[in-house]
């Protein structure tokens, strides 16, 4: 028995985690034992407990009480946490998903027991050192044994690092994701906000580099407010954003729809119903492609360079973009071809499979 120990922590991490939680639950449990840790750095229960409960995945067997902090007080308090589990715990594997603080401190932690370490949605760059995402991300890779990657651009910015051994392009696990859940979407959300199919705007506003520049954020902001006047926009609020927005009086947000986080197949049900996407997040440009929705990204850069290739997705950094004059140019463009970029759906078990043969290998060594 293979024994994995899985560290999440935030939003993005648990709908990534619950497709291997799940697969390893209905077709590996033979031979995959997974412990699941939480590190707490999400905690609302709109931001974590909404994702275990409605995608049918195990509660985590252990949760520390991270919360919010500076990344160094959130990374350090998580780094304190896991090295005390791991006193009296161990496994075959740590393994860990995405970007964030947890991933990072868990990637530290594993490779000081050490334990090996598996990276899922490994080789992402935006190419921007100051972001905090970034620094995770290479840092991971870095102590990372056995690299999974979503797409060629992926694997070729590993091995432009020199990072060669163990990495394998498996496919997108939040496509895995998407394919499984799309159809159990109902309509009560566009209900609750009486919108009507492709005839709205999601968009969602998190990330650092907008929300703590206090003018990028009002100018997106406001924009997205003006848009909504035609279209209307339809804004679930990061409680980062909310928190910035509560505390300026210079936001008068009168047209856009704001509301609580969503859970995962609220989400899906606005965005499969929307008519484009306006975000900031790593995650939803990419299910905006999986459900066929253009999407403008509010950022200098994406990691996910071919959806802008393929002109699904365009930049509008806050900083040089007329949000309002992409609104009306991606809202006019009609799409010919959709590539596959993301594999077929599959990835979790060419993940688990992949695992078992190294791990196999590895003992008859
Ligand atoms: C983190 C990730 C980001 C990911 C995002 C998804 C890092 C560096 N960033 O950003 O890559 O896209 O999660 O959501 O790890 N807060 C709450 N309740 C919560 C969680 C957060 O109120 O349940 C508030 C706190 O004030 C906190 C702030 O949001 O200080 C930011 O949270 P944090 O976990 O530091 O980063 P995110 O912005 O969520």
């Amino acid at each position: 028995m293979i024994k994995i120990i899985t560290i999440v922590g935030a939003r993005p991490q648990f709908v990534k985690s619950a497709v291997l939680s799940r697969k390893i639950k209905e077709d590996y449990s033979d031979h995959i034992e997974e412990i699941v840790v939480h590190t707490g750095q999400h905690y609302d229960k709109k931001m974590s407990d909404v994702f275990f409960s409605e995608l049918g995945i195990k509660k985590p067997d252990f949760t520390l009480t991270t919360g919010s902090g500076s990344h160094a007080e959130q990374t350090g308090k998580i780094m304190l946490g896991l090295e005390n589990f791991f006193s009296n715990n161990t496994a075959d594997y740590i393994l860990v998903y995405g970007d964030t603080n947890s991933t990072l401190a868990a990637a530290l932690v594993a490779s000081k027991q050490p334990i090996p370490l598996i990276h899922v949605e490994a080789g992402l760059r935006s190419n921007r050192i100051g972001m905090p995402e970034e620094v995770n991300r290479v840092v991971t890779d870095r102590l990372s044994n056995i690299l999974f990657c979503s797409s060629d651009l992926a694997v070729k910015n590993l091995k432009s690092e020199g990072i060669c051994d163990n990495v394998h392009i498996v496919g997108d696990i939040m496509y895995d994701q998407f394919c499984s859940q799309k159809e159990k979407i109902s309509n009560k959300i566009l209900k609750k906000f009486g919108l009507s199919n492709k005839k709205f705007i999601l968009s969602t506003i998190h990330r650092a580099e907008n929300t703590d520049n206090i003018v990028f954020l009002r100018k997106i902001l406001n924009s997205l407010d003006k848009i909504s006047v035609d279209l209307k926009v339809v804004i679930p609020l990061h409680p980062r954003t909310r928190k910035i927005i509560e505390k300026d009086s210079n936001f008068k947000l009168k047209n856009i729809c704001l509301t609580n986080p969503l859970s995962y197949l609220e989400m899906l049900e606005l965005l499969l119903n929307s008519s484009l996407v306006v975000t900031d997040s790593g995650g939803l440009q990419k299910e905006a492609y999986f459900a066929n929705v253009p999407c403008i990204t509010v950022r200098d850069e994406t990691e996910w360079v071919e959806l802008v290739e393929s002109g699904w997705n365009i930049l509008c950094p806050p900083s040089s973009c007329d949000l309002i004059k992409s609104v009306d140019k991606m809202l006019n463009i009609e799409f010919d071809e959709h590539p596959n970029f993301y594999g077929d759906g599959k990835s979790a078990d060419k993940i688990l499979s992949t695992i078992i043969n190294i791990y196999e290998n590895t003992i008859r060594m």
